[in-house]
C-alpha cells in the first residue's frame, strides 16, 4: 500500500510517499520533498500566517510530483491520501487538507486526517535504528512540550505536560530577546556553542516539583532581566547567556525524561519534535541514558523538524493496526488547536 503524506501546518511544506506492509514491519520511505519558509517569514521575525498558506498553495503540487518522480511512482500508484488535520495555523492547514481531499476525490481514493503530533511522535520509526513499544516519549517541538508512555500507535498515556511555555517556545522567545531572529532555537543553539553555560545562573522551573510537569515562562523572564542588568550587552555575553538558557532548557528536560524513566520503569526513551534536533539535548540524554542502561531513539536530522514523511508514516502505522479514521466522501475539516 502506498500513502501519499501531505504537511502544511505552520511554515514548511511537506510531501512524501510511504509503502506499507503488514503490521510487523515497519512502513518504508520512498522519497520525500520538503520546502521550508524561513526565508520568507525571516524579515517578519516570525511565521505570517496569510504568507504561510499563500506559499503551501505554491508549493505543494510541485514537491507532490517531485516526490512521485523520485519514487518512480505515477499518481495511480497512490492507495491512500494522508493530510495533517492539526493542530496548526487554520489557513495552512486547509491547503494541505483541501489538496490531500481533492487528490482523493480525482483518483477515487480514501483520505486519513493525520494529527501532528502523533506524526512527529511515530518519525523515529524511520530512523535507521528504530524503536520497539513501549517507550517513553519526550515530545519537545515548537508548540508542545509533553512525556508520554507509549505502549502501541494509538495508546499514548500523558505523564506531563508544560504548564505554561513550549521548550521551543523557550528557546524562540529567549532569541529574540537577545535579537537572533526566527527561527530562534536553531540559532540560540549555534551562538550557545561559543559561551559558557555557567556564566548565567538561570532557574530551573519544577525540577524539584515531583511530578513530571514543566514550565518555561519564568525562564524567559529571567532572560530578559538579565538582558537589563547588562548595560552594554558584548557578543560574549549573549553567548553566554545562549549557553545558559540553552543549558537551563534542556536540563529540565532531561530531568523529567528520566524522571519519568523511573516512574514507569521503561528502558527506551523517543524524543521527538524540532527540539530533538538540539544537539546539547542529545549530548545530555545519551550520557546520562548511558548510565542507566536505557536506549534512547531520535528522528534522522532532517526528520525532527515539520515534514511530509511523518505524517505518511503515522496513517501507514493507524492503516497497519486498521485504526485510520479513513474517509471516503472526501468532505474534511481542520483542527487547529
Ligand atoms: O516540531 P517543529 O518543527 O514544529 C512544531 O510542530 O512546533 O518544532 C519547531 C521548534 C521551534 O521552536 C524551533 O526553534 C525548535 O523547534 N528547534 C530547535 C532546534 N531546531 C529547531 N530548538 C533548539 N535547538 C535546535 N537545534
Ligand atoms: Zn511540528
Amino acid at each position: 500500500m502506498n500513502i501519499l503524506g501531505v504537511e502544511s501546518s505552520c511554515d514548511e511544506t511537506g510531501v512524501a510517499l510511504v509503502r506499507a506492509g503488514p503490521k510487523q514491519q515497519i512502513p518504508e520511505l520512498r522519497a520525500h520533498a520538503l520546502h521550508s519558509q524561513i526565508d520568507m517569514h525571516q524579515a517578519y521575525g516570525g511565521v505570517v500566517p496569510e504568507l504561510a498558506s499563500r506559499d503551501h498553495i505554491r508549493r505543494v503540487l510541485p514537491l507532490t510530483r517531485q516526490v512521485l518522480a523520485d519514487a518512480g511512482a505515477q499518481l495511480s500508484d497512490i492507495d491512500v491520501v494522508a493530510f495533517t488535520q492539526g493542530p496548526g495555523l487554520a489557513g495552512a492547514l486547509l491547503v494541505g487538507a483541501g489538496v490531500a481531499c481533492s487528490l482523493g476525490a480525482a483518483l477515487g481514493k480514501p483520505v486519513v486526517g493525520v494529527h501532528h503530533l502523533e506524526g512527529h511522535l511515530l518519525s523515529p520509526f524511520l530512523s535507521k535504528d528504530p524503536p520497539q513499544f513501549p517507550f517513553v516519549a519526550l515530545l519537545v517541538s515548537g508548540g508542545h512540550t509533553q512525556l508520554m508512555r507509549v505502549d502501541d500507535v494509538a495508546s499514548y498515556e500523558l505523564l506531563g505536560e508544560t504548564i505554561d511555555d513550549a521548550a521551543g517556545e523557550a528557546f524562540d522567545k529567549s532569541a529574540k530577546l537577545m535579537g537572533l531572529g526566527y527561527p530562534g532555537g536553531p540559532a540560540l543553539a549555534r551562538l550557545a556553542e561559543f559561551g559558557d553555560a555557567k556564566a548565567f545562573d538561570l532557574p530551573r522551573p519544577l525540577l524539584h516539583s515531583g511530578n513530571l510537569d514543566f514550565s518555561f515562562a519564568g525562564l524567559k523572564t529571567a532572560v530578559r532581566t538579565q538582558l537589563m542588568k547588562l548595560a552594554n550587552v558584548c557578543e560574549q555575553d549573549k553567548a553566554n547567556l545562549a549557553a545558559s538558557t540553552q543549558e537551563a532548557i534542556v536540563e529540565l528536560l532531561v530531568r523529567k525524561s528520566l524522571a519519568a524513566l523511573k516512574e514507569t520503569g521503561l528502558k527506551r526513551l523517543v524524543v521527538a519534535g524540532g527540539v530533538g534536533a538540539n544537539a546539547r539535548l542529545r549530548e545530555m540524554l545519551n550520557a546520562e541514558c548511558a548510565k542507566r542502561q536505557v536506549r534512547v531513539h531520535y528522528p534522522e536530522l532532517s526528520l525532527c523538524t515539520d515534514n511530509g514523511a511523518m505524517i505518511a508514516l503515522a496513517a501507514a502505522m493507524r492503516l497497519q493496526r486498521g485504526i485510520a479514521k479513513t474517509s471516503t466522501d472526501h468532505t474534511f475539516n481542520v483542527l487547529p488547536r
